[in-house]
C-alpha cells in the first residue's frame, strides 16, 4: 500500500504565519506539523510516499524530508497548483499509485491514541473498499460529517452540514482499495468549486464497503488548522513528552519501532539531532529499548 501526505492549502486561517511559510511545516512543539501526519502513516506500515503541495511550497518539503532513504522509506513529490480540492491527490499521484491501494493523510491532522499501530495496519490491510475514522467533537459543522444507524452502521457522510445530524466528524486520514483513482476520477467538483473527499467517501458508502472506525475517548485527534488549536496541539505534544518521557510523532523512533532502520542508522540521526532534547530522547531509545 502507498500512502499520500497532502499538504496544500493557503493556510488562509493562520495568516500572517501562513503568507511566506507552509503551514504543515509550523512548529507543533518541537517538530514540524507534517511530521505527526508521516508517522500516521508509517505506523500503517506504509513506506513509499508521496508528498503533495503547492508549487512555491514543495521545494521546503524536499528540504525536510529528502528522499526518505535516512529512514527507510521512498518519497515521491509533486505539485498541486491550485487548491482544488483533496481528492484531486488521487488524480495528481495517479501515475505513481500504479494500480495499488492508497492511504491518504492531511498535513495538519494529528492523531493520537493507544493501540494506533494495530488499528491503522487493520485498515490498510482490508483487502476492499474504504476505511474511514470518526472522531467525537463539539463542533461537527467544521468537517465531515458521519451518521450512524441503530446497528452502528454508517448511514450518511456530508460535508461541513449547517445542521449536522451527529457530532461524529471524519479525520483526515483515509485508506482505499486499488480503485481509488478511478473512483476518484468519476467525482465532480462541489458547489465550492471543490473535488470533495466526503463524495469519494461517499461513492464507498453507497457501495457497502466503507468501513467507519469509531475513535474512542482515550484518542486525540487534533488539527491545528488555526491559531487556538495550533497551541493546543503543542501543548498537548509537550504535556506527554515531559511527563511520559516518550516521543511523540517522531519519524526517526517510529522507522526504528517499525523495523524500516536498524539501531546505528537511529544513533545517526538523534547524533544529528543532539543538541536538542529531542535528540537526547532518540538516544535514550537507542540505548535503553
Ligand atoms: C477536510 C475534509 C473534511 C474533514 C477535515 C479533517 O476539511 O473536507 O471532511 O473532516 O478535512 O480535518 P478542510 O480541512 O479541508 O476544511
Amino acid at each position: 500500500m502507498k500512502g499520500i501526505l497532502l499538504a496544500g492549502g493557503s493556510g488562509t486561517r493562520l495568516h500572517p504565519m501562513t503568507i511566506a511559510a507552509s503551514k504543515q511545516l509550523l512548529p507543533v512543539y518541537d517538530k514540524p506539523m507534517v511530521y505527526y501526519p508521516l508517522t500516521t502513516l508509517m505506523l500503517a506500515g506504509i513506506r513509499d510516499i508521496m508528498i503533495i503541495s503547492t508549487p512555491s511550497d514543495l521545494p521546503q518539503f524536499r528540504r525536510l524530508l529528502g528522499d526518505g532513504a535516512r529512514l527507510g522509506l521512498r518519497f515521491a513529490y509533486a505539485e498541486q497548483p491550485t487548491p482544488d480540492g483533496i481528492a484531486q491527490a488521487f488524480l495528481i499521484a495517479r501515475d505513481w499509485i500504479g494500480g495499488e491501494a492508497c492511504a491518504l493523510a492531511l498535513g495538519d491532522n494529528l492523531i493520537f491514541a493507544d493501540h494506533l499501530s494495530a488499528l491503522l495496519q487493520e485498515a490498510a490491510a482490508r483487502p476492499r473498499g474504504a476505511t474511514v475514522f470518526a472522531y467525537r467533537v463539539r463542533d461537527p459543522e467544521r468537517y465531515g460529517v458521519v451518521s450512524f444507524g441503530a446497528d452502528g452502521m454508517a448511514t450518511d457522510i456530508v460535508e461541513k452540514p449547517h445542521n449536522p445530524t451527529s457530532n461524529w466528524a471524519v479525520t483526515g486520514l483515509y485508506f482505499y482499495d486499488e480503485r481509488v483513482c478511478d473512483l476518484a476520477a468519476s467525482i465532480r467538483p462541489s458547489p465550492r468549486g471543490e473535488l470533495e473527499i466526503t463524495d469519494l467517501n461517499r461513492l464507498y458508502l453507497e457501495e457497502g464497503t466503507l468501513q467507519v472506525d469509531r475513535l474512542g475517548r482515550g484518542c486525540a485527534w487534533l488539527d491545528a488548522g488555526k491559531p487556538d488549536s495550533l497551541l493546543h496541539a503543542a501543548t498537548f505534544v509537550q504535556t506527554l513528552q515531559e511527563r511520559q518521557g516518550l516521543l511523540v510523532g517522531s519519524p526517526e523512533e517510529v522507522a526504528f519501532r517499525m523495523g524500516f532502520i536498524d539501531r546505528e542508522a537511529l544513533r545517526a540521526e538523534a547524533n544529528r539531532l543532539i543538541k536538542t532534547e529531542l535528540g537526547r530522547m532518540l538516544l535514550d531509545v537507542v540505548d535503553h529499548t
